[in-house]
């Protein structure tokens, strides 16, 4: 057990981490992983290791799948008055509140966020998905189908049966709430990978619903990496569907690998957004939207608002403003409450957003601020700006995921549709006018699942969110987010 003394910044917001769990969750037990073998998780801020954690692989997917499967098979859980299922959602909420601020201390540490934004974006949204979804766990009912002939027929919605779900690490708390709270609301058990690089909130939220009741074999956690314990998953025939956010590369691998079993897939997979700012827009509030678009958490968002398309009349001021923003942006320590940016997750991320700005500087646009490493301890990076990009550049295209804004001008507003449409990715996209009509307009024809108008990044467990093209198939959030956990049975009685 490793434990973890807080900075002086951390200290005067009186949170403590305590590291508690660093085994497999399965079946209810905190088990080893039985090949016996261990990784670590490093603070992105120090480069320290923080724990060493079960690295589990094949082996030890099986038995979370045995788990999963007795629970899914025999157990109470899809079977019990779906309003208890709802209660033990919430009571798992409770206790995530009872100790919220540990928390989100033990997410900035694994993670390397801002401990304001573990505790006032993440972990707040994350309990609202859980709720919301304990709400609908009683609300999952069939329609009566007025079929030709003498018969009755009607359809039940009923549990995909045991979900493989595969996580990324840029929103630890975040992620395993959207992935467990359809799961369990539509009476699902569940095996979950988290990321290699921030296993310690999810291992600390099995405990949590392990004490709030949920039964054992519901919720089976397997820390480890994606090759071996992600693949097992994705290949195992007691695996009903996977669930899986991250890149699109690991889509495809996954993809392929659940051919064998037919199994039902869900990604949420990158993007390159288009946030798009007309001349006529409220040119102080589109500015905010741009620089949190890109930056909110180190630029590591799905959803990040990448390609900034200025309009041509108010390209230069308005440019001016957004890279004044990223100037005097702080990044530091995400254990003061002052700091803005903390580190990026790891050394492989650090290395490809780099790689990236070399890039951009090689290929010719302008680094209007930032470019290089802050400091020389952590994976911190500046915020970076490059204006004058052309749609030809690798900035351009490629999703970096890092805090690194490409700005890009247009004059026609059609062309402007074109360009913005003119990626393989769909996640989200920004457009930013006073006009009305024009805002709806250009809101319907681009190709993105999300689309803010006059905001960014405003999400919500009702709305449902996802990509077009190869930002991924499939919704979560809201009430498009149950599908992928039921199955539609239709009955059919003679009624003669
Ligand atoms: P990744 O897609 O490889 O990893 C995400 C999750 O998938 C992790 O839990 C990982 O262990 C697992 N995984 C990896 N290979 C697997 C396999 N063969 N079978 C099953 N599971 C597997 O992403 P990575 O390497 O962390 O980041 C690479 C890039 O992906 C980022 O730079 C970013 O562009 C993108 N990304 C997008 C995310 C999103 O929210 N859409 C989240 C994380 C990364
Ligand atoms: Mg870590």
């Amino acid at each position: 057990m490793a434990s973890f003394t807080p900075s002086d910044a951390e200290q005067e917001l009186e949170t403590e981490v305590c590291i508690r769990q660093t085994q497999c969750f399965i079946g209810g037990e905190w088990v080893p992983a039985q090949s016996g073998k261990t990784f670590e998780t490093i603070d992105p801020a120090t480069e320290e290791v923080i724990a060493t954690i079960a690295e589990g692989d094949q082996a030890d997917v099986d038995a979370a799948v045995r788990a999963a499967r007795e629970a899914f098979d025999n157990g109470p859980w899809p079977r019990m008055d779906a309003r208890e299922r709802g209660r033990l959602m919430h009571r798992l909420c409770d206790l995530i509140e009872d100790e919220i601020d540990e928390l989100a201390a033990l997410e900035t540490l694994d993670n390397g966020k801002p401990l304001a934004d573990s505790r006032k974006i993440d972990i707040p949204l994350a309990l609202a998905t859980l709720r919301y979804y304990a709400g609908w766990a009683d609300k999952i009912h069939g329609q009566t189908i007025p079929v030709a002939g003498n018969y009755f027929s009607y359809t039940r919605r009923e549990p995909v049966g045991v979900a493989g779900q595969i996580i990324p690490w840029n929103f630890p708390i975040l992620m395993v709430s959207w992935k467990w709270g359809p799961a369990l609301a539509a009476g699902c058990t569940i095996v979950m990978k988290p990321a290699e690089q921030t296993p310690l909130t999810c291992l600390r939220l099995a405990r949590l619903a392990q004490k709030a009741g949920i039964p054992d074999g519901v919720i089976n956690v397997v820390p480890g990496f994606g090759p071996t314990a992600g693949a097992a998953i994705v290949k195992h025939p007691g695996i009903d569907k996977v669930a899986f956010t991250g890149s699109g590369e690991t889509a495809q691998v996954i993809m392929r690998q659940a051919a064998d079993g037919l199994k039902r897939l869900t990604f949420e997979l990158g993007g390159k957004s288009p946030n798009i700012v007309f001349a006529d827009a409220d040119l102080a509030a589109a500015a905010q939207g741009a620089h949190v678009g890109i930056h909110l958490n180190q630029g590591q968002c799905c959803c990040a608002g990448s390609r900034l398309f200025v309009e041509d009349a108010i390209y230069d001021e308005f440019v001016a403003k957004v890279v004044e923003m990223s100037r005097v942006r702080r990044v530091g320590d995400p254990f003061d409450p002052a700091t803005e940016q903390g580190p990026q997750v790891d050394q492989a991320q650090f290395d490809k957003i780099m790689g990236y700005i070399e890039k951009g500087k090689a290929e010719g646009a302008t680094c209007a601020t930032g470019g290089s490493r802050h400091g020389d301890l952590g994976y911190f990076i500046e915020p970076t700006v490059f204006t004058e990009v052309t749609d030809d550049m690798a900035i351009a295209r490629e999703e970096i995921f890092g805090p690194v804004l490409s700005v890009l001008r247009f004059k026609d507003t059609d062309e402007l549709v074109r360009r913005a449409n003119a990626t393989s990715f769909g996640l989200a996209a920004a457009v930013w006018t006073r006009d009305v009509a024009k805002a709806h307009d250009i809101a319907h024809r681009l190709r993105a699942g999300t689309v803010w108008v006059n905001c960014y990044d405003v999400f919500d467990p009702a709305a449902p969110f996802g990509g077009f093209k190869q930002s991924g198939f499939g919704r979560e959030l809201g009430e498009r987010g149950l599908d992928p956990y039921l199955e539609t049975k239709t009955v059919t009685v003679s009624m003669s």
